[in-house]
């Protein structure tokens, strides 16, 4: 199958790159553009430790094939820190000790912050259903819930 050239934005900057169409979003990210924060678990869409947002939605980025973000914004977790700062939601999961092995932690962020992008004052079942899809296998749960529902009681719900 012949690569095909598209364009794409990933944490505010544009790309063009030739993909094959059988590539997915995932190994664009990690192989192409070295964004190795997003991780592979199940590779069929169960785990969740490959979301990223795709225009606003929490996506599974294993899901997703590379030719399908033609002219849509993604936002890996790396996108997420802006001038050297964590966001908001980073910081609620360092203080509340959100992070233990940390392999689910980028795909429970990038959840949450879809999350609270569309809904800045979630209720705690708001937060556990938009998480339902990213599995922890630490099963830090309470502490994670507990960060978010932290980070969205701020004054700006935790969205820049
Ligand atoms: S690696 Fe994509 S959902 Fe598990
Ligand atoms: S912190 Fe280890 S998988 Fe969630």
């Amino acid at each position: 199958m012949r690569a095909m050239l598209i364009e794409f934005k990933v944490n505010g900057k544009n790309y063009g790159r030739e993909v094959r169409p059988t590539m997915r979003l995932l190994d664009l990210l990690r192989d192409e553009l070295g964004l190795t924060g997003t991780k592979e678990g199940c590779a069929e869409g169960e785990c969740g430790a490959c979301t990223v947002i795709m225009d606003g939605e929490a996506v599974n980025s294993c899901l997703v094939l590379a030719p399908q973000i033609r002219g849509r914004e993604i936002i890996t977790v790396e996108g997420l820190e802006q001038g050297g700062e964590l966001d908001l939601l980073q910081q609620k999961f360092l203080e509340h000790s959100a992070v233990e092995c940390g392999f689910c932690t980028p795909g429970m962020l990038m959840s949450a912050k879809a999350l609270l992008m569309k809904n800045p004052h979630p209720s705690e079942e708001e937060i556990r259903l938009a998480i339902a899809g990213n599995l922890c296998r630490c099963a830090g749960y309470s502490k994670i819930v507990a960060a978010i529902k932290d980070a969205s009681h701020s004054a700006d719900g935790g969205c820049r």
